[in-house]
């Protein structure tokens, strides 16, 4: 008889999520900053903050089916919210779509370089994980689609994908979609939808909307500011909300997420403000960085808040996580997901990022 209880063999071979550092340390006599888990470096809308007081008092559970959320997220997307659930983040719903459709011995398909959550979902129901190649980085419909047998139950796919902030356009959507059997749920992760710009819009909500095998999900981690309260969505049709309502948590969002999350959907300005600082400071330090010249710095093309640089050159990813850490940046450095050589930044103000890139080419000419 064992000694103690022992787990499944599934879960035991689970590797656990790896969260960003957090803040709580000090650099040089100021608070790190902390750029690793893709925050809001905007913070949270006035109007979000504001509504924590009109939330339910904390004595009397939530309500179960965040119906006043589902309304508005229905309103503002143009969907049923009959067609809505809402999850503990949009982690639950990831979690729930591999257990409402994957068992052991089925396989879930995700791609390299993919979020970290999908193995861990994965395997957590006893399917087996495979990965399929990429392509530079970013996700491959060619290399997906052969993987599809008839052990085949779920494919992941974040969009924008992260850690590589790459994008499929939305005809790779769709051909991705069209070349699924019926039975093979796709899930689309659009954590960073809010980020690309709506004409980029990859289509997955309408995918979603039209087909039987869809689920998009979405969260109020990122743009919305709210990654402490826990709050994500997704929609698809009425037999996979079905399957995710009969399995989540009865209670899982709190009422002083449900309360701040409404009050953010009603707050789009905040919303554009923030899509709109990411894009120019995205697109100010990619431009920065490529300034740096035959350094062998190389960011990867991002439609997220956030840019995966790889280190090509004599400056290694560890020597310059090690030196952003030392001037008061905690950024995500990536040796366990297959990328030593990269490095994660979020997006963060535009001081921030004026740091950070004088920082870079400091540690790049000193490493010549
Ligand atoms: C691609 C992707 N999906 C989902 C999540 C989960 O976010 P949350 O559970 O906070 O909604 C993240 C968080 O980093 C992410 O990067």
């Amino acid at each position: 008889m064992a000694e103690a209880p022992v787990p499944k063999p599934w879960i035991a071979a689970i590797h656990a999520y790896v969260p960003g550092k957090s803040p709580k340390d000090f650099a040089g006599g100021r608070p790190l900053v902390k750029l690793s888990a893709n925050e809001n470096p905007l913070g949270t809308s006035p109007k979000a903050l504001a509504a924590r007081a009109d939330a339910l008092h904390p004595s009397l559970y939530p309500d179960p089916d965040c119906k006043a959320l589902r309304t508005a997220l229905g309103a503002l997307h143009g969907i049923d919210p009959a067609l809505i659930v809402c999850g503990t983040g949009s982690d639950e719903l990831l979690h729930l779509a591999a257990q409402g459709y994957a068992g052991p011995g089925d396989e879930v398909i995700y791609v390299r370089y993919g979020f970290s959550v999908y193995d861990i979902a994965a395997r957590r129901c006893g399917a087996v994980p495979v990965v399929a190649a990429d392509a530079d980085y970013g996700s491959d419909v060619d290399t997906i689609v052969p993987l599809v047998n008839e052990r085949t139950r779920v494919v992941f796919v974040a969009n924008p994908n992260n850690p590589t902030g790459s994008y499929l356009p939305r005809g790779e959507i769709a051909r991705l979609h069209a070349a699924l059997p019926r039975d093979v749920l796709l899930v689309v992760d659009q954590a960073y939808g809010e980020y690309v710009a709506p004409e980029d819009e990859d289509g997955a909500l309408a995918l979603a909307a039209a087909h039987g095998n869809v689920l998009v999900t979405r969260t109020f981690s990122k743009i919305y500011g709210l990654a402490g309260e826990r709050i994500g969505w997704g929609t698809g049709a009425a037999g996979i909300v079905d399957t995710l309502n009969r399995i989540r948590g009865p209670f899982n969002v709190s009422s002083n997420g449900q309360a701040m999350a409404l009050a953010a959907v009603a707050d789009q300005s905040f919303v554009e403000q923030s899509r709109r600082h990411n894009a120019a400071e995205r697109a100010r330090f990619v431009a920065a960085l490529a300034a740096l010249g035959n350094h062998g710095l190389r960011p990867l093309p991002s439609q997220a808040n956030f840019v995966l640089v790889l280190f090509e050159g004599r400056l290694t990813a560890e020597a310059a996580f090690g030196g952003l850490a030392e001037r008061g940046y905690i950024t995500r450095w990536l040796p366990n997901q297959g990328l030593p050589h990269g490095l994660r930044i979020t997006i963060g103000t535009a001081e921030q990022m004026d740091e950070i890139a004088l920082a870079l080419r400091e540690m790049a000419e000193a490493a010549k």
